[in-house]
């Protein structure tokens, strides 16, 4: 595996792939990888000639200092994780170089509806600061194909916009959750869960399971406020449970029987903030 630490290291050896017909695959990451991101990085491997994976653990998307002071970090395991896996390039930018005008002015992106609902309602300026590194990553690597996992359904939803947004040309691939054997999402953030805070975390998708299996045609609001009764009492402080159409995540209270629809929930374990996501039907 290369390691690129410089933007015009690492957009040279781009361009000459490109040159060579090769596709390029991009799979951004905040590092603390686990098997879901590896999950990423063996698709994105099957698809095309290089696979180029960043760890940047960008500040301007966190909304929460203290989140963003205690983001996990475990970049010798990262880096023999993709080693193993066959990655071809890491790009380990640092703030300068992904910031060079540090953070005043940052762009602004017309997310629309998008960022007034779950996270973007919870976590406000979060998606501006996903668009704002994934933009410019987009722009470094130039990729053809970028993997994505759905265990971050609004932010896959939001990347969709952004590429639309700025016209780039890149296929956006969306990957699966990967579950720990109880029915956990992989996540970064797992990492910082107590053993006992570890047990109680499985609730939150067995909880959108229970929706899944419980959802029926008319009225839905009862679905939900069950569940957030439940994670409630299960020690969690919840942000949200809801229920919204798959393809533009429009929140509903009632359900026709037909139309895709997605579960979403999000709740803190103390310090730590959890999300998870299922498709119901
Ligand atoms: O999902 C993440 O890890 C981050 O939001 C991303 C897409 C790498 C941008 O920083």
């Amino acid at each position: 595996m290369i390691l690129y630490k410089q933007i015009s290291a690492l957009k040279a050896f781009i361009s000459q792939n490109k040159q060579e017909g090769n596709s390029i695959g991009f799979v951004p990451t905040m590092g603390a990888l686990h098997n879901g991101h590896i999950s990423l990085i063996s698709n994105c491997k099957s698809q095309n000639q290089i696979t180029v994976c960043s760890i940047f653990v960008n500040p301007s998307q966190f909304n929460d200092p203290k989140d963003f002071e205690k983001y996990p970090v475990t970049l010798e395991k990262d880096i023999d994780m993709l080693e193993k896996n066959g990655c071809d390039v890491l790009f380990l930018p640092s703030v300068n170089e992904i910031y060079p005008n540090g953070f005043s002015n940052p762009p602004h992106y017309d997310l629309g509806y998008l960022e007034t609902v779950l996270e973007g309602q919870y976590r406000p300026g979060h998606f501006q600061g996903v668009c704002q590194v994934v933009h410019r990553l987009l722009d470094i690597v130039q990729p053809h194909n970028l993997y994505l996992g759905q265990k971050d359904y609004q932010q896959c939803m939001v990347i969709k916009k952004l590429v639309e947004l700025t016209k780039m040309e890149v296929q956006v691939v969306i990957n699966p959750t990967l579950r720990e054997a109880d029915g956990l999402a992989m996540s970064s953030r797992n990492m910082r869960l107590s053993e006992k805070e570890r047990q109680q975390a499985v609730r939150i998708s067995e909880t959108l399971l229970f929706i899944q299996q419980h959802i029926k045609p008319g009225f839905t609001g009862d679905l939900k406020q069950r569940a957030v009764q439940y994670l409630t009492a299960e020690g969690f402080k919840v942000d949200y449970v809801e229920i919204a159409t798959a393809a533009s995540l429009e929140i509903i209270d009632s359900w026709d029987g037909n139309t895709p629809l997605v579960a979403l929930a999000a709740a803190y374990l103390n310090e730590v903030r959890l999300i998870d996501n299922m498709l119901l039907n």
